[in-house]
């Protein structure tokens, strides 16, 4: 058994001490982001209760749940909008948990809100300037390209807005929801974070199809963006490397979208619009629950 000296030459050395040898596979998983032991109570109730989730670097991973299930306070807790009232959240290998939004930015945290901001007195093209000049994975650099107006420009495109009409624009009242979303999108492709949480990216965009969006969300993970991608839509769940299923505030599952997809009903039962319980083993149908639809859609 000398295996080993393949995939180790150093320890060829130490074969010596160890006569009988050594076959050791080592298999390393790179995890951007770990959450552990997550709480967030409102009141007297707990709406975040995840005691393990993990993230692997690379991937693209989606939350999966229904209206109510706890996602958007799991990426509000992640990006620092939110101060847990217990737990830990590690991104890279380092306790991020004390952390403010801006240092989380800073690391190469994004998040992209379900109902996104208004920004009044600057403009659209201000605004993706500013994202392209803060990309994190090239630290702004466009590579002597003549590039941050041409980038902002090809972004404008690929979420279908006429650039020619909107960059002079003014980020706020003035737009719909829809484009507003949109513009968010463009944002992080030009930001390039290391870590984008896209809460519902397709919610309210009524003229982009949900094919665009994917196409949109596939390019910014191939440049080396994990995405943490919340949703309810399953033709949006579907293009995930995982999938983690969120009831009642708690991760339940991980594993492919479809495996995850085929138990989603088989984990929780939806009791009320705003209560979810988790199913125990062999507990019968509680009267004033329903089972919960595929997606939950
Ligand atoms: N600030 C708050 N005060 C009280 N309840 C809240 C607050 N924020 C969220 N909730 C409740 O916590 C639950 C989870 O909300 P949320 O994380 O928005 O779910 P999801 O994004 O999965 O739809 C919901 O029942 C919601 O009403
Ligand atoms: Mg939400």
């Amino acid at each position: 058994m000398r295996c080993v000296t393949f995939f180790m030459p150093e320890l060829l050395a130490k074969m010596d001490k160890y006569p009988g040898g050594v076959c050791l596979l080592v298999i390393s998983v790179d995890i951007i982001l770990e959450i552990e032991n997550l709480v967030v109570r409102r009141g007297d109730r707990t709406i975040v209760n995840a005691p393990h989730l993990a993230v692997r670097r690379g991937d693209l991973h989606t939350l999966i749940g229904l209206n109510g299930a706890g996602k958007s306070t799991i990426a509000y807790a992640v990006m620092g909008i939110i101060k847990p009232d217990s737990g830990r959240i590690i991104f890279e290998g380092r306790d991020i948990t004390d952390l403010g939004i801006t240092e989380r930015a800073r690391l190469g945290i994004t998040l992209a809100w379900q109902e996104p901001a208004r920004f009044e007195g600057i403009t659209v093209g201000e605004y993706l300037s500013i994202s392209a000049k803060n990309s994190v994975i090239d630290g702004g650099d466009d590579g002597g390209t003549g590039g941050v107006e041409k980038r902002v420009y090809e972004a404008m495109k690929m979420v279908a807005l006429d650039p020619e009409k909107y960059l002079d624009r003014e980020l706020g009242e003035g737009l719909s929801g829809g484009e507003r979303k949109r513009i968010e999108l463009a944002a992080v492709y030009l930001m390039r974070p290391k870590l984008a949480i896209l809460d519902e990216p397709d919610s309210g965009i009524d003229m982009m199809s949900i094919y665009e969006v994917i196409g949109l969300i596939k390019t910014i993970n191939a440049g080396g963006t994990t995405i943490l991608l919340i949703t309810h839509r399953q033709e949006l769940a579907e293009i995930a490397d995982r999938a983690t299923l969120i009831c009642a505030g708690s991760p339940v599952l991980t594993g492919t979208p479809v495996r995850v997809g085929e138990q989603f009903e088989e984990m929780c039962w939806r009791c009320s619009d705003r209560d979810f319980r988790l199913k125990k083993p062999g507990e019968p149908k509680p009267e004033e629950c329903e089972e919960y639809e595929k997606y939950g859609v």
